[in-house]
Parts: C-alpha cells; structure tokens; sequence
C-alpha cells in the first residue's frame, strides 16, 4: 500500500527556523504509514491576480504538490500578531483562479514555533479562519504554540522537550485520522 503523502509547508524562510526544525522533528515522529515532504516558499514571487490564469512556474509547481499530498502539514512562526506575509501569499497564489482552489478539501493541521512566551496562538488562529475560507477540514486538538522555542531546540536544531514531542505524535496521528475520515465522506 502506498504511504500517505503530507506535504509541509514552513511559514519561514530563516536557515535556522525553529519552525522548519519542528518540521523535522515532526518526519521523524510520523507513523510508519506517511511520509512527510517539506516544502518551501522560497522563490514564489508576490501574488499578482493579473497573473492567476497563467501563473509563475513556481506556482504551478507549488500547486502540483499540493494537489498530489492527501494532508497538509503547516508550520508558521507569528509576525506582528499573525501569519508571515510570504505563507499568506502562497496561500492566495494556490487558491486562485476562482474555481481551481488547490486546497480544496485537504485534510490539514497546524503547529508553530515562537522565540517569545505567548507567540503563535494569534497567527495560529488567524491561519484557521484562513482554512475555513480554503475549505479545508482542519485538525482542532491538538493545539501545538512551540513557546521558547530556543529553550526546545538544541544547537544542531533537534528538538529535545519531550512534552512538545508528544503533542506532534498525538498532532500526527489527529491528522491521518482525519484524512482517513475525510476519504471516506468522499467515497475514495
Ligand atoms: C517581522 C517579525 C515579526 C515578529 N513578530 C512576532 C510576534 O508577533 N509574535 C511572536 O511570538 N514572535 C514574533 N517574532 C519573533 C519570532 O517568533 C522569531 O523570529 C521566530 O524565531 C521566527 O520563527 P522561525 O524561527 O521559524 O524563523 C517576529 C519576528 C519577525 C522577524
């Protein structure tokens, strides 16, 4: 049987994203099932809606991964109280034009990763409200806001709490339940 396929997406493009190191921590804590892809955003230019019907390569690229991924995966720092503008903006790019939503129905979850204490709840739901418009089932519980990130990560980017490492299991096994519930709705 073929593994399920979660594409991630970090909402970062630093070298050294806690975000995208929870990414990692996340691929190896995966059941043996799915495979987890990451994915980033560089190189996707601003979105521009004179574009939506003949859109960058690395949109169109983008895109064909998101339509071959069974679930998504998103990992985001918060700036300035919500999400990076360079998430939103592929977000939109995906969703686009009118009638050729990428994310249309795609199982998906959330985590993040702050340096400050109380980070990442506001980007977090800013990003859900975001889904809801994307028509995309979302994972509720477990809620992963990776505070003090500098604290949970070692030198070499591993995470080493292992409360947060629980959570990202439970997150995990949340998400393939329900892209195995979704697919059933579905008839697949
Ligand atoms: C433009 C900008 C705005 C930020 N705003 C917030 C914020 O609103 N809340 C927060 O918790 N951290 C904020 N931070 C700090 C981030 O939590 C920190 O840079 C974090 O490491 C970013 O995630 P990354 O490690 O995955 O790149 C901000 C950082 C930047 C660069």
């Amino acid at each position: 049987m073929d593994k399920l396929n979660i594409m991630g997406i970090v909402g970062s493009l630093r070298k050294d994203s806690y975000n995208h190191f929870a990414l990692k921590a996340a691929q190896a804590l995966l059941p043996d099932d799915a495979v987890l892809n990451l994915v980033s955003l560089h190189g996707i230019p601003v979105f521009n809606q004179d574009d939506e019907m003949s859109p960058p390569t690395a949109v169109l690229e983008f895109k064909r991964k998101i339509l071959a991924a069974d679930a998504i995966l998103f990992a985001t720092p918060e700036y300035n109280y919500s999400l990076p503008g360079g998430l939103k903006n592929v977000i939109d790019w995906a969703s686009r034009p009118y009638g050729e939503n990428a994310w249309q129905g795609k199982p998906s979850a959330i985590m993040g990763a702050s340096i400050g204490n109380f980070g990442i709840a506001r980007a977090q739901y800013d990003l859900r409200k975001i889904l809801v418009a994307l028509d995309m089932p979302v994972v509720i519980q477990p809620e992963i806001m990776i505070g003090n990130a500098a604290q949970k990560f070692d030198i070499d980017g591993t995470l080493t709490d292992e409360p947060t490492r629980q959570l990202i299991r439970k997150l995990l096994v949340s998400l393939l339940n329900l892209e195995k519930s979704t697919r059933h709705a579905i008839g697949g």
